[in-house]
């Protein structure tokens, strides 16, 4: 039944260009959203810590200059992201790194995206290891509570940040769901025998985006086409939707990381259907890739997949979702199996 849909080996010659090419793509050719976004007002700053290895650092507006050093960043803090991925999150989300640089280096960044007035999203939160510990974070995150002052801002927070960012806040956080980060081998899926039959695949091309769109927002809340249409259009990516006669009923993304795959969106509207596209996507990829994901705990097909893979599948790191002042819950969030991007939305 996938035959007829996914081109499978044309897929994975595709995959492996994107993989072994690390020069920086041109990901999509001009910018059609460029009016729609606000433009967020540039600062340039030098610290003034005396303490010595923060000399000389500005903390400042990114640019998609950057993308070469936060991926480098991205890089040494060991997160399987691809290069072509953060220059998709530059175009996703323009105006909206923040980066420190020492000596003409990207030493430090953090990305926030505004979705619209009420919902400011923020993540990728890193400062190189040789820089940690003499002040480029703490100043990071206290520009960017200066440029939002009171707005709403929703995170993903790793377990060991957490009583930081609160301390930061100057408040406690409004808390939300969690997940984790997880990564390997998916050899198992356990579809039960007759789980195909009601459902097909097909290419996101054969689908109207409007569709697409509509059913993304049941999922997220806020419409974000601008976004999907760039997170999905990156070359390298694969996207594929489930059908149920005839209607949307699930769709999930995967695309090149440094070591492997990356999985996000997938969302689905039960477990089976969650399954049955889970087990698409990494048919797409070569046999015993390692796939990462961000996926919450409370999504039973998640579950069951890590129960039948729990020898080659390992978890980075525990994450809880928060907010500055009110999280907002994303109300089919028991059907997320994974993230589009920790940084870049609800869900
Ligand atoms: C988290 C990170 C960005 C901090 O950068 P940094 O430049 O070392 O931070 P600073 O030295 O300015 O410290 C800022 C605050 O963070 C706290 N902090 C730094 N690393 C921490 C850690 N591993 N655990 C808990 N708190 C930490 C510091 O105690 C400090 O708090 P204080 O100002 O109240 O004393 C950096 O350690 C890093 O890149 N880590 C790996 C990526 C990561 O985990 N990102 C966060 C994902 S949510």
């Amino acid at each position: 039944m996938f035959g007829n849909t996914v081109r499978r080996h044309v897929t994975i010659s595709r995959f492996f260009n994107a993989v072994s090419n690390e020069r920086l793509s041109s990901v999509l050719v001009g910018d059609p959203f460029c009016r729609l976004r606000t433009q967020r007002p540039v600062f340039q700053r030098p610290l003034t810590s005396t303490t010595e290895g923060i000399q000389g650092v500005t903390i400042r507006r990114g640019r998609i200059e950057d993308v070469p050093g936060v991926w480098q960043l991205s890089e040494e803090a060991m997160w399987n992201t691809h290069q072509d991925m953060i220059e998709t999150l530059f175009k996703m989300c323009e105006n909206g790194w923040t980066v420190a640089e020492k000596d003409g280096n990207v030493v430090g960044c953090c990305l926030t995206h505004d979705f619209n007035d009420d919902l400011t999203t923020g993540g990728h939160f890193i400062v190189s290891p040789k820089m940690r510990g003499y002040g480029v974070g703490g100043q990071i995150l206290r520009n960017i509570a200066e440029e939002y002052g009171e707005r709403n801002i929703h995170f993903s927070s790793i377990s060991y940040m957490i009583d930081t960012y609160e301390r930061y806040n100057g408040a406690p956080l409004s808390r939300g769901d969690t997940g984790g980060k997880y990564f390997g081998v998916f050899k198992d899926i356990p579809l039960p025998p007759d789980a195909l039959r009601k459902y097909h695949l097909s290419d996101l091309r054969q689908v109207e985006l409007s569709d697409l769109i509509e059913y993304d927002t049941s999922f997220h809340v806020v419409p974000r086409p601008e976004m999907l249409k760039i997170w999905l259009g990156q070359t390298t990516a694969e996207t594929l939707v489930l059908l149920e006669k005839g209607k949307i009923a699930g769709y999930g993304s995967i695309r090149p990381a440094m070591n492997g795959f990356y999985l996000g969106p997938l969302y689905a509207e039960n477990t089976i259907g969650t399954l049955v596209l889970f087990k698409a996507l990494v048919d797409l990829i070569p046999r015993d890739s390692n796939v990462d994901f961000f996926l919450p705990h409370a999504n039973e097909a998640g579950q069951l997949i890590l129960k039948a893979n729990e020898n080659t599948v390992g978890l980075y790191d525990t994450f809880h979702k928060c907010a500055r002042k009110s999280y907002i819950p994303v109300l089919k969030w028991n059907n997320v199996f994974a993230l589009l991007f920790n940084e870049c939305g609800l869900c």
